[in-house]
């Protein structure tokens, strides 16, 4: 399978949320990264058709996804940023009228339905009314109905937001597992989410591509860049105003504050492996606030 985006652009008003963006993305997982308002939900909107591109085209297997419509439609399974749901329906009869309307076979319902609920770890609340639902149970569910189907192109907009930190492992580690032979674009800003499962990583930056690579790729490009300064407490406030700061760590002995540095940036800087964190600081920068899961 292959999804073309071609010269993709939208703005609202004088914010130009996608400004041409061009990629090809065939069978595997693709992560959208990038922070608050770089113009992931605009793009997955855009493809989901919910919202319509000003210009250019997304084409599937090379036919403008737009002609395709509903054939393009029922291929795709996808979960918004904010799922609306039937708040007073259960779980399992949600579940059912998303079964209905995507078209699936009367008697692959009740499998499909069981199936998804195990994979989310709904089963036992399956006839529980959603609005008893706390908001990680509402996320997972969300999930639920976008995987009905077995869909080849899975969008998922900020899957594990609201999620603790098992239920993120557990959900990321089923994306992985249902992953092969689909399109997979998960939509984050949590780099962790992401970088064990992710072929090629999208960074998305003011609706511009910054960088498109696999995550091998990425961290090659900061190798030798991500330096621990090892410094007594009354000095780490000078070296964490004069560099580009990843982390800083305080123990008994002193502060450790690890930076993103071209050169050495002192005699007894140590060089440390990089991580894709440290790529997104030096993509997006250390100012940006990073937003806390689930905002
Ligand atoms: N309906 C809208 N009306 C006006 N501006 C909008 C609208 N939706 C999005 N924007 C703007 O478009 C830009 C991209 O927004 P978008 O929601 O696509 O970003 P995002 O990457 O999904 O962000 P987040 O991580 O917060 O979900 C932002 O500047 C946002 O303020
Ligand atoms: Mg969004």
């Amino acid at each position: 399978m292959q999804l073309k985006f071609d010269q993709v652009t939208k703005s609202y008003g004088p914010v130009r949320a996608l400004d041409g963006f061009s990629a090809e993305l065939t069978d595997g997982i693709y992560a959208l990264l990038g922070p608050n308002g770089a113009g992931k939900s605009t793009l997955m909107n855009i493809l989901t058709d919910n919202l319509k591109q000003d210009s250019g085209q997304i084409l599937f297997n090379g036919v403008d996804v737009r002609e395709l419509g509903v054939r393009f439609r029922e291929k795709i399974g996808f979960l918004p940023q904010h799922p609306g749901m039937y708040e007073h329906f259960s779980a399992s009869n949600f579940l059912r009228y998303m079964c209905v309307l995507k078209g699936i076979d009367r008697r692959q319902i009740d499998r499909e339905i069981e199936g998804a609920l195990t994979a989310v770890d709904l089963s036992e609340v399956a006839s529980r009314r959603i609005s008893t639902f706390s908001g990680g149970m509402k996320q997972r569910l969300g999930l639920a109905q976008a995987v009905l189907g077995s869909p080849d192109v899975l969008i998922l907009d900020e899957p594990t937001a609201g999620l603790d930190p098992k239920q993120r492992i557990e959900i990321r580690n089923y994306i992985s597992r249902i992953a092969s032979s689909k399109i997979v674009i998960i939509a984050t800003h949590v780099v962790s989410d992401i970088e064990y499962i992710a072929k090629s990583i999208i960074m998305l930056k003011k609706g511009v591509i910054a960088d498109f690579a696999s995550p091998a790729e990425l961290l090659g490009r900061i190798e030798g860049s991500v330096w621990n300064l090892h410094l007594k407490k009354e000095e780490a406030q000078d070296a964490i105003n004069s560099h580009c700061v990843v982390s800083v760590t305080k123990d008994d002995t002193g502060v450790t504050v690890r930076v993103l540095s071209d050169r050495q940036p002192s005699e007894d800087a140590t060089s440390v492996p990089p991580t894709l964190e440290d790529y997104y600081l030096t993509v997006f920068g250390t100012q940006e606030k990073t937003p806390k899961q689930g905002e």
